[in-house]
């Protein structure tokens, strides 16, 4: 590795404009290196503040291209899985945006493609897992102060969804934060899902289930639940309360500006989870860069996204009928870690 990690981002969108001016002016011991995206002109827009980025439509150019050592993957869910094997491939180290891929069966090809190499190279960009209240929230159960966890009360809420967003996508892209959030927090997988579906929002698209209320079983016996409801109108909320035998704790309630004004009191409630979980993708990139200059590979493993996903599609099954529906994963490969079960 050269004194400064030269990173090649693909896919300059939403996510991945954002993570080129992380790259840029937030952390540290990075630089983008290239950017890529099939629409040129967002490739040459995100990288029009930077000095020395070659630009690229094509994004296995952009792997190959000069002072590039690793790949911040920021491409839709579908272009995933080639991103990552061509990266795997040049053995480069990657941060992937989450979804990992769309489907479990695509997860599990990059898990065994990774296994193959037999060092980890991926870190799935779960990014809660670097917000300070989850954080928090992690060491406090794992501390013991609440017992043993019983249940966990998840909040989602968007303001609007995206023209493309689908109703299985309220699940296998929005739900998929909190299947990873669980997994990770309560330290065990998830083993059954049940989706419902109250009568739509009048306010929905046509067509959009939304919300959903979904429902997880663990394979230690506390339950998950998620209300999930990316067209609310008013904010971007995510909250999650854990409850175990002996208290409870809630995060994810603090992060509007509290303005008193004309007799009266408000919370504002922040409009994009750009802005919600800032500090989250700050850390999380930060953390990737640091261990990359290490030599190490750190965070959500190909093994939780590959996890996310089976979950994810099992809940997109009850979704559509499904009723309850059960999560079979594949063996664990020896590379990844044991949840604690
Ligand atoms: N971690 C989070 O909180 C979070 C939030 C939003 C989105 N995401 C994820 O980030 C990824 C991108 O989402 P987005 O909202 O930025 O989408 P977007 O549609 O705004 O941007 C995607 C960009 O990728 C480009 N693209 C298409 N195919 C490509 C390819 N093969 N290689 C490179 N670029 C390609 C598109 O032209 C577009 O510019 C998705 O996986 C999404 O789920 C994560």
């Amino acid at each position: 590795m050269g004194e400064v990690l030269g990173v090649a981002v693909l896919g300059a969108g939403h996510m991945g404009a954002d993570h080129v001016r992380r790259l840029d002016q937030v952390v540290s011991g990075a630089r983008v290196a290239a950017v890529a995206d099939p629409d040129a002109a967002r490739a040459e827009q995100a990288a029009a503040a930077l000095a020395g980025a070659s630009v690229h439509e094509d994004p296995v150019a952009a792997l190959d291209a000069p002072g590039v050592e690793a790949v911040l993957i920021a491409s839709p869910a579908p272009a995933h899985e080639e991103a990552l094997l061509a990266a795997f491939a040049r053995g480069l180290p990657v941060l992937c945006e989450k979804p990992m891929t769309p489907d479990s069966a695509g997860a599990l090809r990059v898990v065994e493609a990774e296994a193959r190499l037999g060092r980890r190279l991926a870190q799935i960009g779960f990014m809660r897992r670097y917000d300070a209240g989850y954080a928090r929230l992690k060491s406090l159960l794992d501390g013991g102060e609440l017992g043993r966890p019983l249940m966990l009360h998840c909040t989602h809420r968007n303001v609007s969804s995206p023209a493309h967003f689908t109703s299985a996508m309220l699940i296998d892209s929005s739900v998929a934060h909190e299947i990873d959030a669980a997994r990770w927090l309560l330290g065990t997988e998830l083993t059954a899902v049940t989706v419902l579906r109250p009568t739509p929002s009048a306010l929905a698209p046509e067509g959009l289930l939304d919300p959903q209320f979904v429902l997880f079983e663990t394979a230690r016996g506390a339950l998950v639940d998620v209300e999930v409801f990316v067209n609310c109108g008013f904010g971007y909320q995510v909250r999650c309360e854990a409850v175990g035998e002996r208290g409870s704790a809630r995060i994810g309630e603090e992060h509007g500006m509290a303005v008193t004004a004309r007799g009266g009191a408000r919370t504002e409630v922040p409009q994009d989870y750009l802005v919600r979980f800032a500090d989250a993708y700050d850390r999380e990139v930060q953390a990737w860069v640091d261990a990359t200059r290490r030599g190490r590979v750190t965070g959500p493993s190909a093994w939780d996204g590959y996890a996310a996903s089976a979950v994810a599609e099992a809940g997109v099954r009850s979704l559509h009928g499904g009723g309850r529906v059960g999560v079979d994963l594949a063996p664990r490969p020896e590379l990844y870690a044991p949840t604690a079960d």
